[in-house]
């Protein structure tokens, strides 16, 4: 199969870049591609909002820059966090042309919440469903574009690249990417797809551990695919747990109680019912969710308790069917009325700062390969993200990435003469010992690699995996089913972060060593100040949106 442009992914990164690209290039055909059902994304799963400077009294992007900063931890590109901060505002007026529909006030004005680690409301958000109004409205959009094709549950295996059709001469050049093998798994086919183009937008990585936030999508496949091509990837240790996920015995995927419920005033209390944020930071409930997350984990450490409590019981309950739909249907469905009894909550996986590293315009270290949304690293989050700042990054990315490849669309030639992809015939997948194996690498990151993490911890989860990865079939040659595919990423993926994290001798943002000195967080370094300051001269024009 030709097209001129693959996609791989269909959330909000993906189809931003597909729609850009297929408008501009009517004659160019965009396919994407994703593995599960279209919406089967984190984008859907969004709920707090996107934050956007659009309050031209109160907020400036100076301030979001600096908030921005001061919750990477001294790891941010300065320069990045300032383009992005910059551009939202037009980017997100996009989206509103498209047709989503966000929350606004009795005056017309577009309601903002508050997160953790935000100086100001600053989030545009869509009641608590954000990501499932911007996916709708992305998924429609893309509906009415004909050239673009979407191909559901369809995984991509590995890209095709310079590197593995010519083993012997590459050595030591710039890899090269002209597509992807995919399975197609309504077919059970493999397809060798020619693109001139190839977009990774493939998500996180939350599956890689025992409890998270995430889509089961979200298995890192992007990462590891481009980990294996040659593209450089970065800071794969900074994995964010999000510190209020709705605690449910015995359950795994944890439902999302968004940030802005304590934005709102939701307050966290332990079992004996006190309130103790302000223990542990100035900004009590709304310090950045590196803070949060850790100050919990201390407050069950000394407690043995299994979870702690977000105290709603405050919020008049019509606020709180207004601003959290989704929140109180799931909240009743399992018994619980927040306006009488506290919400339980515990931290879990939710985001990684860290991915396949890109330039300002979303390429990557091969030639003819874009990342953008949450399998990049493009610096804005630095050691840990602000809250809400990751759709606004995939929008500001796809649309810079859009701006960077048309003339390479219309320039580019296809590879020709791809060879097929040699796998044996396929056996019935083992899915009993691909289930077992999944199990325990979870089991085995949650141990070794979760908010806090040691030398000798990090060293036995490394021994285990290699263990199981020599254990799991890997594609050449093997059984291909993508649960197999699946498993084989997250263990590449789960070494990423561990060796990562092995070679890190400081503690910041979300990374936790307890055999390296403690350290205070460090919040915005002098290096990013100085940087800022001289960035930032002559450019505080005001925020001309007609939102
Ligand atoms: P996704 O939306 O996850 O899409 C990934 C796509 O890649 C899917 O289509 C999938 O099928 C496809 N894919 C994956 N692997 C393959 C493969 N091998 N072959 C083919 N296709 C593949 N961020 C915010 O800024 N604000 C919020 O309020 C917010 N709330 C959140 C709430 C929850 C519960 C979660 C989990 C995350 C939240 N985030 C939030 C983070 C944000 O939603 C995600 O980072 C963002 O949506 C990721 O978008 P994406 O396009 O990169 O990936
Ligand atoms: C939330 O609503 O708390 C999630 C927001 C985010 O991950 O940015």
């Amino acid at each position: 199969m030709k097209t001129d442009v693959l996609v791989i992914g269909s959330g909000i990164a993906g189809l931003s870049f597909a729609l850009k690209t297929a408008r501009a290039l009517p004659k160019a055909t965009v396919t994407v591609i994703c593995k599960g059902k279209e919406a089967e994304t984190n984008t859907r799963l969004a709920q707090g909002g996107i934050a956007v400077v659009v309050d031209t009294v109160n907020d400036s992007f100076e301030k979001h820059i600096y908030d921005t900063l001061s919750a990477g931890d001294g790891l941010c590109n300065t320069k990045v966090v300032e383009f992005v901060t910059r551009e939202g505002p037009a980017r997100l007026e996009e989206l509103v042309r498209y047709g989503a529909q966000f929350d606004r006030t009795a005056d017309k004005m577009l309601d903002l919440a508050k997160e953790g680690g935000h100086s100001l409301h600053r989030v545009v958000h869509a009641g608590d469903f954000t990501g499932l109004e911007i996916q709708q409205t992305l998924l429609a959009q893309v509906t009415n574009t004909p050239n673009i094709l979407v191909l559901t549950e369809t995984i991509a295996i590995d890209l095709i690249t310079e590197k593995d059709l010519h083993t012997t001469k590459h050595s030591g050049k710039k890899n090269k990417c002209f597509g992807a093998y995919v399975l197609d798994q309504k077919t059970n086919k493999i397809v060798k797809i020619a693109a001139k183009i190839t977009m990774l937008a493939s998500g996180g990585v939350g599956q890689v551990y025992k409890h998270t936030t995430n889509s089961a999508i979200a298995t890192g496949d992007g990462i590891a695919m481009a980990h294996r091509a040659g593209a450089k990837i970065k800071n794969m240790a900074y994995v964010q747990f999000h510190p209020t996920a709705l605690y449910e015995k015995n359950k795994d995927a944890n439902f999302l109680i968004s940030e802005a419920v304590r934005g709102y005033g939701g307050i966290l209390r332990n079992s004996r019912g006190i309130a103790f944020m302000g223990n542990y930071d100035s900004r009590k409930d709304l310090a950045t969710r590196d803070i949060v997350a850790r100050a919990i984990t201390s407050e069950l450490g000394k407690s043995g308790d299994d979870h702690v409590f977000l105290d709603c019981r405050q919020i008049p309950k019509a606020d709180f069917i207004k601003h959290f739909p989704t929140i109180y249907k799931k909240c009743k469905r399992i018994g619980i009325n927040p306006r009488a009894t506290m919400i339980p909550v515990v931290p879990s996986a939710h985001y990684c700062c860290g991915g396949i590293s890109t330039d300002p315009n979303g390429e990557t270290s091969v030639t003819n390969l874009y990342a953008c949304g949450e399998n990049s690293y493009t610096g804005l989050h630095g050691a840990n993200r602000l809250a809400s700042n990751s759709l606004l990054e995939a929008l500001v990315f796809s649309h810079r990435a859009f701006k960077n490849s048309v003339k390479k669309i219309k320039t580019q030639p296809y590879k020709k003469n791809i060879p097929n992809l040699l796998l044996s015939k396929d056996r019935q997948p083992q899915t009993k010992a691909i289930h077992r194996a999944v199990v325990s690498l979870k089991e085995t990151m949650s141990a070794n690699s979760g908010i806090t993490t040691s030398y000798k911890q990090l060293n036995k989860a490394i021994l285990l995996l290699k263990d199981l990865q020599t254990k799991t079939p890997r594609r050449q040659g093997e059984a291909i089913h993508a649960r197999t595919l699946e498993l084989n990423n997250m263990i590449d993926t789960g070494l990423l972060i561990l060796k990562d994290a092995k070679r890190l001798k400081k503690n910041r943002g979300v990374f936790y060593n307890t055999d390296l000195e403690s350290g205070k967080q460090a919040g915005i370094s002098a290096e990013n100040l100085h940087e800022l300051r001289s960035h930032s001269k002559n450019k505080t024009k005001s925020n001309t949106i007609t939102l």
